[in-house]
């Protein structure tokens, strides 16, 4: 007889690091894994359009109840859930809260966990504290863009806002940027663009400078990559950027309409990007619950509004399989738009999940010696 009793493997932060969540190689490496099993159909996401980012707990403006949360910044519950195909072969649910206020009680202002299922059972195989898991794969997407969509020898960078994201993204962009040499990064508060200008030159052994101006962070860069947060987004002015630059908007930044209509877009997985239009079109708000927050938002609006055309968006997936090229000249000025995907975390969390098995490391917890109702 089979035995039916169930045990999954615990990891907690500690051991996701001991694991090699932070092997920013290994996870781009990961991530393009993941772009090509996209372009070749082998993934899922949520929602009957198979393309869902998640499912959002939005709450209210006024409170329900005498507990209920109600609405704020970064104030959401989030479920993302995905099956990963390939060599993964493997399904899961990246579930998270997020609130500013966590903030002022020295938390993150997200704490994400990880479930892992087997495919064909639907058991748990792991459970693992996410947050590394997250910033890690947010970080090696545009260092996958940057691999397909830079010019030919980048040397230049200009980096937007100095969180965690933009270390995330550096690192990766270094990975696959062999030739950069000039790193300028801007933040809204000059303390936190010298703090990260000094820890990346450490850590990467490149030259970081903190500059003064989004001007001078833009103009001259071969490469600019945006990870601010709230609600002052990033201007950029289209005359700043030099011929040939990719963008790469991991958070949201302003741009001229015509930038978007003139220059070639890439994204991550334009479906999940339509599937936001589509539930703009059911929320109270409109277009506007979307353009505030989402990476895509002045894009989406320039389509609900008959300008742009879904059609002339390209996925990265369809340029690493060579379905479809994006840049056509040294001179193009491309821009990549990502939104964010589960599969990034379900696909990064198994490879972790997997190192962890092998060096023995983790908790196995038991969910049942044998199901009480069988
Ligand atoms: N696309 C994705 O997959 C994905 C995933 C996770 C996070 N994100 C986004 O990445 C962004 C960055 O996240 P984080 O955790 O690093 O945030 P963070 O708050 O830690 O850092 C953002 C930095 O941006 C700076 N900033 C804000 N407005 C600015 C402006 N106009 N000019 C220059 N600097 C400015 C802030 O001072 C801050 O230092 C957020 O918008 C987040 O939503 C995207």
């Amino acid at each position: 007889m089979t035995s039916s009793k169930i045990e999954f493997l615990y990891l907690n932060e500690q051991d996701m690091i001991k694991a090699g969540v932070l092997d920013m190689g290994k996870c781009v490496k990961t991530m393009e894994e993941v772009f090509y099993l996209l372009s070749q159909g082998d993934c899922l996401m949520g929602g009957p359009l198979e393309n869902e980012h998640g499912m959002m707990l939005w709450f209210p403006e006024e409170r329900r109840g005498p507990r209920m949360p109600v609405a704020g910044p970064d104030r959401r519950f989030m479920s993302m859930i995905a099956y990963v195909g390939g060599d993964f072969h493997v399904c899961g649910d990246k579930w998270y809260g997020s609130n500013i206020e966590n903030v002022k009680r020295g938390l993150p202002r997200s704490i994400l966990n990880l479930t892992l299922n087997d495919p064909d059972t639907g058991q748990p195989l792991a459970y693992m504290s996410a947050n590394l898991v997250s910033a890690m794969r947010t970080g090696a997407v545009p260092g996958v863009a940057a691999k397909y969509l830079a010019r030919q020898n980048t040397e230049t960078a200009g980096i937007l806002g100095a969180g965690v994201i933009s270390k995330a993204c550096l690192k990766a962009i270094a990975k696959t940027q062999p030739q950069l040499r000039e790193i300028r990064v801007y933040d809204l508060i000059m303390e936190k663009s010298q703090a990260f200008a000094r820890q990346m030159s450490e850590e990467l052994g490149l030259h970081v400078v903190a500059v003064d101006s989004l001007e001078a962070a833009i103009a001259d860069s071969d490469l600019i990559s945006i990870a601010t947060s709230g609600h002052a987004k990033v201007n950029i002015k289209t005359e700043w950027l030099k011929p040939g630059t990719v963008v790469m908007l991991t958070g949201t930044a302003q741009l001229a309409d015509e930038c978007y209509l003139n220059n070639t877009v890439v994204a991550d997985n334009w479906k999940m990007h339509q599937a936001w239009l589509s539930e703009a079109a059911e929320h109270p708000k409109g277009i506007d619950s979307i353009t505030e927050w989402a990476p895509t938002g002045q894009l989406l609006k320039l389509i609900h509004e008959g300008r742009g055309k879904h059609e002339s968006v390209i996925n990265l997936g369809d340029v690493v399989t060579g379905k479809r090229s994006a840049r056509k000249s040294d001179d193009d000025i491309i821009l990549f738009v990502t939104g964010g995907m589960p599969v990034y975390d379900v696909s990064w969390g198994y490879k972790v999940y997997k190192e962890a098995l092998a060096q023995g490391i983790g908790q196995k917890l038991l969910l049942w010696e044998q199901p009480h109702w069988a």
